[in-house]
Order: C-alpha cells, then structure tokens, then sequence
C-alpha cells in the first residue's frame, strides 16, 4: 500500500521533534498503522537542517497555505501554534478533504466549535492530543479509556513551565524570572509567557478537559483564570507550615448546578500524588464514577514528549482512513448531537476551602475581630497562626485555613476584614482543595 502523505506546518521545536520521531521509528509505525507514513512537504520560514532527520526528502515551502492546497497530502499537522493563521490554515486544509492533526491548544479551545463542525461536515478527522498536557494520552483516556464513567470532577497540572517556576522557587528559592527564562531557553514556554504565569495556557487546555469530560461545547471565555505571578515565598513556606503545596492547579467538576471551570494557585495535601509533580511534568486527575480516581503523570512539554502525542495521532488518522466518518471516535468524545447545554458556573458560585494571610496589628482583640466576621459570615476556621513580628515590627502575619464556603460568602468577609483599622494591605486568599 502507497505511504500515508503528511504535510507539517512548522519545523520548531515539536515540527521538528516529530519528523525526527516519524523518521527514526519509521519502521515500527508502519508495523503499527499498517501501512507506512511519509513527511512529503513541510512549510517553515526558517529552520535549522542539522536538527532534522531526513529533511532532505521533504520538500520544504515558506508558504504553509501551499501545503494545505498540495493534492498529495493526505494529513495536514498543524504545528506553528497561535489563532492565525492557523485557524485559516486548519478550516482550509478541511475544506480540501485533509485530515488534520494539531497540538494547538488555543486554536481548539477558542475555535475547536467551528472547526470540528467543518470537519463533521466534510468527513475529516481533527486530532489533538498533543493539544493537553503534551506527551500524555489523557484525551484517548478520556474519549475512550474512560467512556463507561460518568465524569465527577479533574484537577490538573496542565502547564509545565509554571509547575516548573513553583518547584524551583520552593525547592531552590531562585527567581522567578530567572526560571521563566530557562524554561523559555529549554522551549516549554509559550510564545508569549503571560500564557504559561497567567494561567490563559492552562485555561485553553481545561476547556477541552471540560468538554471531553462532560459533553459540553468548548467555551474558554467562561474559564475562571489566575495566574501564579503573585506568589510569594512566604505563602509557600507557610502552605508547607500547614502540610500542603501550591499547584497552579486546573479544576472542573460538575455539580447540580453546573460545571465549574477555573484556573488559579491551589493549596493541596502533600499527601497526595498530585502534590508531589514536580519541575516541567504534568498530571491530571480524573475521577469517574465507576474507576474512581486515575492518574495521569508524565511531559507535558518538550520537543519529543509532544511530538509522541502528534505522531500517536497521525498514526490514528491513519489507521481510520477508510472508517467511516459517522463511526469514528466523535471529536468531543460525545456524538456532536449529544453535546449539552449546562451552565458553567460564575466562581462567585463555587465553593472551596481558603487559605487567608492577612497583616495584622499585634495587639488584644484583632483576632477575635477577624474570627468574628468569618463567624458572622458562616465561615468556620480549620487551623489559624500568628507569626512572630519582624525586628521592630508592630504588625504580624496571621495565617489561616478555612473550611469550605462559597466564594462570593467569602469575597464578602474579605471585603469587612480589609475594612478593618488593625488589618492592613490587601488579604492575600489562596483556594484549597483537598481533592478526595
Ligand atoms: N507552554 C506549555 C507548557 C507548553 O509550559 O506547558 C505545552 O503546552
């Protein structure tokens, strides 16, 4: 049988990792797709031959809408990263009849709608699993894996550039922007960093979690994003003065009311697995009614741990040439009918456990104070500390952890401490979460 044609856009850090991945394991893919796969053509402005095997057998384009138009490509993989024009790229290599596989998780969570329904339509495949925490198969697991359950809730580590900023600032106590930019150097950063610190990168991937999960459209503007730039080290050595770690942590989880779908620092027991995932490696939780609680551990970024999530896919596409279209795994893990309209949830609605730090006056009654408006509000206290005041210091940190409370119960309580003459500066709220 003639060899599968892929047409990859982009020859960066994955492009390039999954030419040489499709070269050097060419043998044992072909074993595996039943047939063998090719690179043929590849579109990049600029690349380094040296690093990549075989590239004299490509042929090589600075003009990526040539390759998506070249009738010999039967895949399309979609490597260059960013809205446009990869959305253009993707609808157009669609409209032509290409299967397409992408690890564009931006491009899915904000245009994954639109571009699933042209492929629907033309009876093409999109496949992104490098898209979610790289080289991990935690969309096969959800689509298929995972299928007989009713999904209760995940929580992950979906960034590995931020996992690896707080592990080296807790481990090392080195700077922040001193890591960003190792990480920036080793090509686990995104183009633009704000995406890794400020949680939007991690946002992009728990929309796909959530829809893969509970069979909803793909709806990244209703995510609830924190970013970890605020951390300070003395909220990590304290969460450990209390027996937990800060995650920058993705969480969606369906209750009565809806879904819930945010992003943000969390406190966890470092009891738990997930505490423990450490430097640029990610982990996704996932609890099912049936399985209960799986874990998900391994690359979530890099050249070659991506580049395996890529090849797995076009090994997939391959394999399902000739299956019928309406028979494939469906791209949401829920035939496109089945997808429901559930509410996600305002993160007013939400509730979680907190961990508080707030700059209190040393004296009589500040305590009581605080404890007050928290009782007032419902809100019951689990563990509470007054650290000593610094050399000549007359205010003291107070630490606390509380028990679990709707957000906006708590954003209201926060609002009458900061009020409060004996507290000064804003308090610094941290969500917990003991994922049991
Ligand atoms: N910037 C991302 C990360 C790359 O650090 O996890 C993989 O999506």
């Amino acid at each position: 049988m003639e060899p599968v044609k892929v047409g990859l856009l982009g020859l960066g850090t994955v492009g390039g990792g999954t030419l040489n991945v499709l070269v050097r394991n060419a043998e044992e893919i072909a074993r595996r797709a039943g047939r063998g796969i090719i690179v043929s053509h590849a579109a990049a402005r600029e690349y380094d031959p040296s690093l990549l095997d075989g590239i004299d057998q490509v042929e090589v384009s600075d003009d990526a809408f040539e390759v998506v138009k070249n009738p010999d490509i039967d895949i399309v993989v979609e490597l260059i990263g960013g809205y446009s024009p990869a959305r253009e790229l993707v609808l157009e290599a669609i409209e032509n009849g290409k299967h397409v596989v992408t690890a564009n998780k931006a491009l899915i969570a904000l245009h994954g709608n639109e571009i699933f329904a042209a492929a629907q339509e033309k009876g093409v495949t999109v496949a992104f699993e490098a898209a979610v925490a790289g080289g991990i198969p935690i969309i096969k697991a959800l689509r298929e894996g995972l299928a007989a359950n009713h999904i209760e809730w995940i929580a992950g580590i979906i960034n590995g550039t931020g996992n690896f900023i707080l592990t080296e600032m807790k481990d090392k106590g080195r700077d922040f922007a001193d890591v960003l930019a190792e990480a920036q150097a080793l090509g686990y950063a995104e183009a633009d960093p704000t995406f890794d610190v400020e949680g939007i990168d991690a946002a992009h991937k728990l929309t796909i979690l959530a829809s893969l999960a509970f069979g909803i459209p793909l709806q990244f503007d209703r995510c609830f994003t924190e970013g970890i730039s605020k951390i300070e080290p003395q909220d990590v050595a304290y969460a450990e003065q209390f027996g937990y770690r800060i995650k920058h942590l993705g969480v969606t989880r369906k209750t009565g009311e809806g879904v819930e779908l945010r992003v943000h620092p969390t406190l966890i027991p470092e009891r738990r697995l997930i505490a423990n995932v450490n430097g640029v490696m990610n982990a996704v939780l996932v609890n099912g009614d049936a399985v209960g609680p799986t874990l998900y551990y391994g690359a979530g970024a890099g050249s070659l741990p991506t580049a395996s999530a890529v090849v797995a896919d076009i090994i997939d596409v391959t394999r399902t040439l000739t299956t019928d279209p309406g028979n494939r795994v469906p791209h949401l893990a829920f035939q496109p009918a089945e997808l429901a309209d559930i509410p996600i949830l305002p993160i007013e609605s939400v509730e979680t456990a907190y961990y508080l730090r707030l700059t209190a006056q040393d004296r009589p009654g500040v305590v009581a104070a605080v404890a007050g408006i928290l009782g007032d509000a419902g809100i019951s206290i689990e563990a509470i500390q007054q650290k000593e005041p610094a050399e000549g210091q007359t205010e003291v940190p107070l630490v606390m952890l509380t028990h679990r409370v709707r957000e906006g119960q708590m954003n209201e309580a926060i609002d009458r401490i900061e009020a409060l003459d004996s507290v000064s500066g804003p308090i610094v709220r941290i969500r917990v979460e003991h994922l049991s």
